[in-house]
Protein backbone atom coordinates (compact mmCIF):
# COMPACT_ATOMS: atom_id res chain seq x y z
CA UNK A 1 0.00 0.00 0.00
CA UNK A 2 1.13 3.33 -1.07
CA UNK A 3 -0.14 6.47 1.38
CA UNK A 4 0.28 10.08 0.46
CA UNK A 5 -0.39 11.70 3.60
CA UNK A 6 -1.06 15.69 3.57
CA UNK A 7 1.64 16.08 1.15
CA UNK A 8 2.73 19.93 0.37
CA UNK A 9 5.28 21.27 -2.28
CA UNK A 10 6.65 24.70 -2.11
CA UNK A 11 8.74 26.35 -4.17
CA UNK A 12 10.16 29.39 -3.76
CA UNK A 13 9.30 31.81 -6.74
CA UNK A 14 10.44 35.78 -7.36
CA UNK A 15 7.59 37.56 -7.15
CA UNK A 16 6.76 40.55 -9.44
CA UNK A 17 7.95 42.99 -6.87
CA UNK A 18 11.64 40.94 -6.32
CA UNK A 19 10.54 39.42 -3.32
CA UNK A 20 10.49 35.59 -2.64
CA UNK A 21 6.73 33.53 -2.40
CA UNK A 22 5.42 30.84 -2.23
CA UNK A 23 3.93 29.00 -4.61
CA UNK A 24 2.16 25.65 -3.74
CA UNK A 25 2.63 22.89 -6.74
CA UNK A 26 0.99 20.23 -4.31
CA UNK A 27 -1.32 21.61 -1.63
CA UNK A 28 -2.68 18.58 1.12
CA UNK A 29 -2.86 16.16 -1.04
CA UNK A 30 -3.39 12.48 0.38
CA UNK A 31 -4.54 9.18 -1.54
CA UNK A 32 -3.76 5.73 -0.77
CA UNK A 33 -2.92 3.09 -3.62
CA UNK A 34 -3.57 -0.16 -3.30
CA UNK A 35 -1.05 -2.80 -3.79
CA UNK A 36 -1.50 -4.39 -7.21
CA UNK A 37 -3.47 -1.80 -8.79
CA UNK A 38 -3.33 0.48 -11.45
CA UNK A 39 -3.64 4.01 -10.00
CA UNK A 40 -4.50 7.22 -12.21
CA UNK A 41 -3.70 11.14 -11.90
CA UNK A 42 -5.03 13.22 -14.56
CA UNK A 43 -5.04 16.93 -14.75
CA UNK A 44 -3.93 20.02 -16.78
CA UNK A 45 -0.58 20.77 -17.56
CA UNK A 46 1.33 22.27 -15.31
CA UNK A 47 -1.35 20.77 -12.45
CA UNK A 48 1.15 19.42 -10.03
CA UNK A 49 0.89 15.72 -11.47
CA UNK A 50 5.03 15.48 -12.17
CA UNK A 51 5.34 17.08 -8.69
CA UNK A 52 3.47 14.76 -7.51
CA UNK A 53 4.54 11.62 -8.77
CA UNK A 54 8.27 12.47 -7.95
CA UNK A 55 7.60 13.06 -3.96
CA UNK A 56 6.88 9.34 -4.25
CA UNK A 57 9.78 8.42 -5.02
CA UNK A 58 11.73 11.37 -3.38
CA UNK A 59 12.90 12.82 -6.47
CA UNK A 60 11.07 15.29 -4.84
CA UNK A 61 11.09 16.19 -1.60
CA UNK A 62 7.94 17.16 -0.10
CA UNK A 63 8.15 19.82 1.48
CA UNK A 64 5.37 18.66 4.36
CA UNK A 65 3.61 15.64 4.98
CA UNK A 66 4.16 11.92 4.51
CA UNK A 67 5.11 9.64 1.99
CA UNK A 68 4.36 5.78 3.33
CA UNK A 69 5.17 2.50 1.22
CA UNK A 70 3.84 -0.25 3.01
CA UNK A 71 5.64 0.58 6.57
CA UNK A 72 8.52 2.61 5.28
CA UNK A 73 8.05 6.90 5.71
CA UNK A 74 9.75 7.41 2.35
CA UNK A 75 10.77 11.22 3.94
CA UNK A 76 12.81 9.84 6.53
CA UNK A 77 14.82 8.49 4.36
CA UNK A 78 18.45 10.09 2.79
CA UNK A 79 21.63 8.59 1.34
CA UNK A 80 22.39 4.68 1.27
CA UNK A 81 18.66 3.95 2.73
CA UNK A 82 16.65 6.38 0.05
CA UNK A 83 19.27 4.34 -2.77
CA UNK A 84 17.90 0.84 -1.85
CA UNK A 85 14.32 1.73 -1.29
CA UNK A 86 13.99 3.71 -4.47
CA UNK A 87 15.63 0.48 -6.13
CA UNK A 88 11.70 -1.16 -5.63
CA UNK A 89 10.54 1.78 -7.63
CA UNK A 90 10.74 1.88 -11.31
CA UNK A 91 9.68 4.85 -13.29
CA UNK A 92 9.35 5.77 -16.80
CA UNK A 93 9.23 8.75 -18.48
CA UNK A 94 7.28 10.47 -21.75
CA UNK A 95 10.39 10.99 -23.40
CA UNK A 96 12.12 7.40 -22.21
CA UNK A 97 15.09 9.05 -20.81
CA UNK A 98 16.78 6.19 -22.77
CA UNK A 99 20.80 6.20 -23.00
CA UNK A 100 21.87 7.03 -26.68
CA UNK A 101 25.30 5.41 -26.53
CA UNK A 102 23.92 2.40 -25.25
CA UNK A 103 22.26 -0.71 -26.93
CA UNK A 104 18.99 -1.35 -25.63
CA UNK A 105 20.49 -4.23 -24.05
CA UNK A 106 23.17 -1.96 -21.78
CA UNK A 107 19.86 0.26 -21.21
CA UNK A 108 18.19 -2.51 -19.64
CA UNK A 109 21.90 -3.76 -17.87
CA UNK A 110 22.43 -0.35 -16.94
CA UNK A 111 20.56 -0.16 -13.28
CA UNK A 112 21.41 -3.86 -12.71
CA UNK A 113 25.17 -2.47 -13.11
CA UNK A 114 24.71 0.12 -10.56
CA UNK A 115 23.28 -2.85 -8.55
CA UNK A 116 26.27 -4.63 -8.61
CA UNK A 117 24.73 -7.88 -10.04
CA UNK A 118 26.97 -10.36 -12.01
CA UNK A 119 27.15 -10.56 -15.64
CA UNK A 120 25.86 -14.01 -15.82
CA UNK A 121 22.95 -12.68 -13.59
CA UNK A 122 22.49 -9.46 -16.00
CA UNK A 123 22.18 -11.28 -18.91
CA UNK A 124 19.85 -13.40 -17.72
CA UNK A 125 17.31 -11.04 -16.38
CA UNK A 126 18.08 -8.58 -19.34
CA UNK A 127 16.92 -11.19 -21.64
CA UNK A 128 14.30 -12.19 -19.41
CA UNK A 129 12.85 -8.78 -18.90
CA UNK A 130 13.31 -8.11 -22.88
CA UNK A 131 11.22 -11.00 -23.76
CA UNK A 132 8.24 -10.39 -20.91
CA UNK A 133 8.01 -6.39 -23.12
CA UNK A 134 8.76 -8.11 -26.47
CA UNK A 135 11.96 -6.29 -27.87
CA UNK A 136 14.12 -9.52 -27.02
CA UNK A 137 14.72 -9.22 -31.16
CA UNK A 138 15.30 -5.43 -30.48
CA UNK A 139 18.21 -6.03 -27.94
CA UNK A 140 21.20 -4.83 -30.52
CA UNK A 141 19.87 -2.04 -31.48
CA UNK A 142 20.49 2.05 -30.25
CA UNK A 143 17.96 4.28 -29.13
CA UNK A 144 17.88 5.73 -32.46
CA UNK A 145 17.11 2.99 -33.77
CA UNK A 146 13.69 2.18 -31.89
CA UNK A 147 10.06 3.62 -33.08
CA UNK A 148 9.12 5.23 -29.94
CA UNK A 149 6.71 2.22 -28.96
CA UNK A 150 9.63 -0.03 -29.12
CA UNK A 151 11.60 2.92 -26.94
CA UNK A 152 9.29 2.94 -24.26
CA UNK A 153 9.30 -1.01 -24.16
CA UNK A 154 13.41 -0.62 -23.30
CA UNK A 155 12.52 1.89 -20.71
CA UNK A 156 9.93 -0.67 -19.37
CA UNK A 157 12.03 -3.16 -19.21
CA UNK A 158 15.31 -0.98 -17.92
CA UNK A 159 12.19 0.14 -14.86
CA UNK A 160 11.29 -3.27 -14.66
CA UNK A 161 15.04 -5.04 -13.92
CA UNK A 162 15.56 -4.76 -10.29
CA UNK A 163 11.96 -6.05 -9.67
CA UNK A 164 10.39 -3.49 -8.70
CA UNK A 165 6.83 -3.50 -6.62
CA UNK A 166 5.96 -0.05 -7.91
CA UNK A 167 5.77 1.43 -11.35
CA UNK A 168 5.40 5.01 -11.52
CA UNK A 169 4.73 6.64 -15.30
CA UNK A 170 4.99 10.03 -15.85
CA UNK A 171 3.00 10.84 -19.33
CA UNK A 172 4.83 7.32 -20.36
CA UNK A 173 2.80 7.03 -23.81
CA UNK A 174 2.01 10.79 -24.18
CA UNK A 175 4.53 11.01 -27.07
CA UNK A 176 2.86 7.82 -28.74
CA UNK A 177 0.30 7.37 -31.58
CA UNK A 178 -3.06 5.84 -30.67
CA UNK A 179 -2.46 2.68 -31.71
CA UNK A 180 1.25 2.49 -30.31
CA UNK A 181 -0.43 3.88 -26.94
CA UNK A 182 -2.85 1.14 -26.73
CA UNK A 183 -0.45 -1.52 -27.15
CA UNK A 184 1.62 0.07 -24.36
CA UNK A 185 -0.65 0.58 -22.00
CA UNK A 186 -2.21 -3.36 -22.62
CA UNK A 187 1.86 -3.96 -21.71
CA UNK A 188 1.24 -2.26 -18.34
CA UNK A 189 -2.10 -3.49 -17.89
CA UNK A 190 -0.04 -7.20 -18.55
CA UNK A 191 2.85 -6.75 -16.23
CA UNK A 192 0.64 -5.23 -13.80
CA UNK A 193 -1.40 -8.55 -13.54
CA UNK A 194 2.06 -10.90 -13.99
CA UNK A 195 4.09 -9.41 -11.27
CA UNK A 196 1.34 -8.04 -9.06
CA UNK A 197 3.08 -4.81 -9.79
CA UNK A 198 1.71 -1.82 -8.27
CA UNK A 199 1.08 1.15 -11.35
CA UNK A 200 0.81 5.01 -10.49
CA UNK A 201 0.55 6.89 -13.72
CA UNK A 202 -0.04 10.42 -14.45
CA UNK A 203 -1.68 11.51 -17.71
CA UNK A 204 -3.46 14.35 -19.05
CA UNK A 205 -5.10 11.67 -21.58
CA UNK A 206 -8.82 10.24 -20.00
CA UNK A 207 -8.89 7.34 -22.69
CA UNK A 208 -5.75 5.86 -20.46
CA UNK A 209 -7.36 6.33 -17.15
CA UNK A 210 -10.28 4.90 -19.55
CA UNK A 211 -8.37 2.05 -20.47
CA UNK A 212 -6.22 0.36 -17.52
CA UNK A 213 -6.97 2.31 -14.01
CA UNK A 214 -8.80 0.47 -11.12
CA UNK A 215 -8.84 4.38 -9.54
CA UNK A 216 -8.39 8.05 -10.70
CA UNK A 217 -7.54 10.98 -8.41
CA UNK A 218 -8.23 14.17 -10.89
CA UNK A 219 -5.69 16.94 -9.78
CA UNK A 220 -6.37 20.77 -10.05
CA UNK A 221 -3.48 23.56 -9.08
CA UNK A 222 -2.11 21.19 -6.79
CA UNK A 223 -4.75 19.78 -5.39
CA UNK A 224 -7.20 16.98 -5.63
CA UNK A 225 -10.36 17.79 -6.18
CA UNK A 226 -12.21 14.39 -7.06
CA UNK A 227 -11.00 10.70 -6.24
CA UNK A 228 -12.71 7.49 -6.65
CA UNK A 229 -12.85 4.05 -8.37
CA UNK A 230 -12.72 4.63 -11.83
CA UNK A 231 -16.15 3.28 -12.59
CA UNK A 232 -17.73 5.39 -10.02
CA UNK A 233 -16.41 8.55 -11.29
CA UNK A 234 -16.87 7.46 -14.73
CA UNK A 235 -20.94 7.16 -13.91
CA UNK A 236 -20.83 9.43 -11.66
CA UNK A 237 -18.55 12.50 -11.85
CA UNK A 238 -19.28 15.31 -9.45
CA UNK A 239 -16.76 18.51 -10.37
CA UNK A 240 -16.74 20.25 -13.45
CA UNK A 241 -13.54 19.46 -14.59
CA UNK A 242 -14.61 15.67 -14.28
CA UNK A 243 -17.62 15.88 -15.91
CA UNK A 244 -15.46 17.55 -19.17
CA UNK A 245 -12.99 14.79 -19.05
CA UNK A 246 -15.67 12.00 -18.86
CA UNK A 247 -17.43 13.83 -21.41
CA UNK A 248 -14.12 13.71 -23.71
CA UNK A 249 -13.68 10.28 -23.76
CA UNK A 250 -17.63 8.63 -22.99
CA UNK A 251 -20.63 9.18 -25.46
CA UNK A 252 -22.77 10.81 -22.96
CA UNK A 253 -23.92 13.59 -25.37
CA UNK A 254 -27.60 12.78 -26.91
CA UNK A 255 -27.03 12.33 -30.93
CA UNK A 256 -27.52 15.25 -33.24
CA UNK A 257 -30.89 14.02 -34.28
CA UNK A 258 -31.89 14.82 -31.24
CA UNK A 259 -30.94 18.69 -31.24
CA UNK A 260 -33.63 19.81 -33.33
CA UNK A 261 -36.56 18.10 -31.42
CA UNK A 262 -38.87 19.49 -28.88
CA UNK A 263 -38.89 18.04 -26.05
CA UNK A 264 -40.43 19.80 -23.12
CA UNK A 265 -38.85 19.84 -19.32
CA UNK A 266 -42.44 19.29 -18.24
CA UNK A 267 -45.49 16.64 -19.28
CA UNK A 268 -48.48 18.81 -20.77
CA UNK A 269 -51.48 16.64 -22.27
CA UNK A 270 -49.51 16.56 -25.56
CA UNK A 271 -46.01 15.41 -24.50
CA UNK A 272 -47.21 12.57 -22.63
CA UNK A 273 -44.99 9.84 -23.23
CA UNK A 274 -41.40 10.47 -21.47
CA UNK A 275 -38.21 10.40 -23.08
CA UNK A 276 -35.30 8.27 -20.23
CA UNK A 277 -31.51 7.80 -20.66
CA UNK A 278 -30.45 4.37 -19.28
CA UNK A 279 -26.96 3.87 -18.19
CA UNK A 280 -26.07 0.54 -16.95
CA UNK A 281 -22.93 -1.55 -16.68
CA UNK A 282 -21.70 -5.07 -17.19
CA UNK A 283 -24.19 -7.35 -19.66
CA UNK A 284 -27.64 -6.49 -18.03
CA UNK A 285 -28.72 -6.14 -21.99
CA UNK A 286 -31.76 -3.10 -22.84
CA UNK A 287 -34.10 -5.51 -24.40
CA UNK A 288 -34.87 -8.42 -21.22
CA UNK A 289 -35.41 -5.37 -19.07
CA UNK A 290 -37.71 -3.53 -21.44
CA UNK A 291 -39.70 -6.36 -21.88
CA UNK A 292 -39.96 -7.01 -18.60
CA UNK A 293 -41.17 -3.55 -18.33
CA UNK A 294 -43.73 -3.68 -20.80
CA UNK A 295 -45.08 -7.18 -19.39
CA UNK A 296 -45.62 -5.78 -15.37
CA UNK A 297 -46.59 -2.39 -16.50
CA UNK A 298 -49.48 -1.16 -19.11
CA UNK A 299 -46.80 0.67 -21.27
CA UNK A 300 -45.33 0.60 -24.51
CA UNK A 301 -41.35 1.12 -24.93
CA UNK A 302 -39.63 2.35 -27.80
CA UNK A 303 -35.63 2.37 -27.78
CA UNK A 304 -34.50 5.06 -29.91
CA UNK A 305 -30.50 4.88 -28.94
CA UNK A 306 -28.70 1.74 -27.44
CA UNK A 307 -24.80 1.49 -27.78
CA UNK A 308 -22.15 -0.15 -25.53
CA UNK A 309 -18.80 1.44 -24.77
CA UNK A 310 -16.08 0.37 -22.56
CA UNK A 311 -14.38 1.21 -19.15
CA UNK A 312 -11.49 -1.15 -19.14
CA UNK A 313 -12.98 -4.30 -20.30
CA UNK A 314 -15.87 -3.50 -18.77
CA UNK A 315 -19.49 -3.19 -21.27
CA UNK A 316 -21.39 0.30 -20.63
CA UNK A 317 -24.50 0.45 -22.14
CA UNK A 318 -26.08 3.79 -23.07
CA UNK A 319 -29.84 3.29 -23.99
CA UNK A 320 -32.30 6.15 -24.78
CA UNK A 321 -35.95 4.86 -24.33
CA UNK A 322 -39.70 6.17 -24.54
CA UNK A 323 -42.45 5.26 -22.69
CA UNK A 324 -45.94 5.61 -23.32
CA UNK A 325 -48.93 4.04 -21.79
CA UNK A 326 -50.66 4.76 -18.48
CA UNK A 327 -48.53 2.76 -16.61
CA UNK A 328 -45.26 4.96 -17.73
CA UNK A 329 -44.99 6.57 -14.16
CA UNK A 330 -45.13 3.16 -12.13
CA UNK A 331 -42.49 1.69 -14.99
CA UNK A 332 -40.50 4.88 -13.89
CA UNK A 333 -40.71 4.28 -10.87
CA UNK A 334 -39.75 0.35 -11.22
CA UNK A 335 -36.87 1.82 -13.58
CA UNK A 336 -35.63 4.11 -10.91
CA UNK A 337 -34.97 0.95 -8.30
CA UNK A 338 -33.06 -1.21 -10.69
CA UNK A 339 -29.22 -1.44 -11.08
CA UNK A 340 -29.59 1.78 -13.52
CA UNK A 341 -28.57 5.21 -13.69
CA UNK A 342 -32.04 7.01 -15.07
CA UNK A 343 -32.14 10.10 -16.09
CA UNK A 344 -35.31 11.70 -17.46
CA UNK A 345 -34.40 13.35 -20.66
CA UNK A 346 -38.08 15.34 -20.94
CA UNK A 347 -41.30 14.23 -22.14
CA UNK A 348 -42.35 14.00 -26.19
CA UNK A 349 -46.10 14.01 -28.10
CA UNK A 350 -46.84 10.34 -29.23
CA UNK A 351 -46.11 11.41 -32.82
CA UNK A 352 -42.54 11.65 -31.66
CA UNK A 353 -40.13 10.13 -34.21
CA UNK A 354 -36.52 10.33 -34.45
CA UNK A 355 -34.82 11.12 -37.95
CA UNK A 356 -31.77 10.20 -38.86
N1 LIG B 1 11.51 23.76 -9.55
C1 LIG B 1 10.40 24.51 -9.65
N2 LIG B 1 10.37 25.80 -9.25
C2 LIG B 1 9.26 26.54 -9.33
N3 LIG B 1 8.08 26.08 -9.82
C3 LIG B 1 8.04 24.81 -10.25
C4 LIG B 1 9.18 23.95 -10.19
N4 LIG B 1 8.83 22.74 -10.68
C5 LIG B 1 7.53 22.84 -11.04
N5 LIG B 1 7.06 24.07 -10.78
C6 LIG B 1 5.68 24.55 -11.00
O1 LIG B 1 4.80 23.67 -10.32
C7 LIG B 1 3.61 23.50 -11.07
C8 LIG B 1 3.36 22.03 -11.29
O2 LIG B 1 4.37 21.49 -12.14
P1 LIG B 1 4.33 19.98 -12.65
O3 LIG B 1 5.52 19.77 -13.50
O4 LIG B 1 4.14 19.09 -11.48
O5 LIG B 1 3.01 19.99 -13.53
P2 LIG B 1 2.39 18.83 -14.45
O6 LIG B 1 0.99 18.65 -13.99
O7 LIG B 1 3.31 17.67 -14.46
O8 LIG B 1 2.36 19.54 -15.88
P3 LIG B 1 2.59 18.89 -17.36
O9 LIG B 1 1.32 18.19 -17.71
O10 LIG B 1 2.82 20.09 -18.21
O11 LIG B 1 3.78 17.98 -17.28
C9 LIG B 1 3.79 24.27 -12.37
O12 LIG B 1 3.12 25.50 -12.27
C10 LIG B 1 5.29 24.46 -12.46
O13 LIG B 1 5.57 25.65 -13.13
MG1 LIG C 1 4.43 16.73 -15.92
Amino acid sequence: MIRIENVSKIYKVKERGGDEGDFYALKDVSLSVEDGSIYGVIGRSGAGKSTLIRCVNLLERPTSGRVFIDDTDMTLLDGQALRAARRKIGMIFQSFNLLSNRTAYRNIAFPLELNKRSKKDIDARVREIAALVGIDDKLDHYPSQLSGGQKQRVGIARALANSPDVLLSDEATSALDPQTTKSVLALLRDINKKLGLTIILITHEMNVIKEICDSVAVIEAGEIVEEGAVMNVFTNPQKSITKELVASVMNTELPDSFANLNFTQERSSESADVLLQLSFFGDIAAEPAMERLIRAFDVSVNILVAHIDHIRNMPYGTTIIQISGDGRDEALESLLNMRLKVEVIGYVSRSFRITG
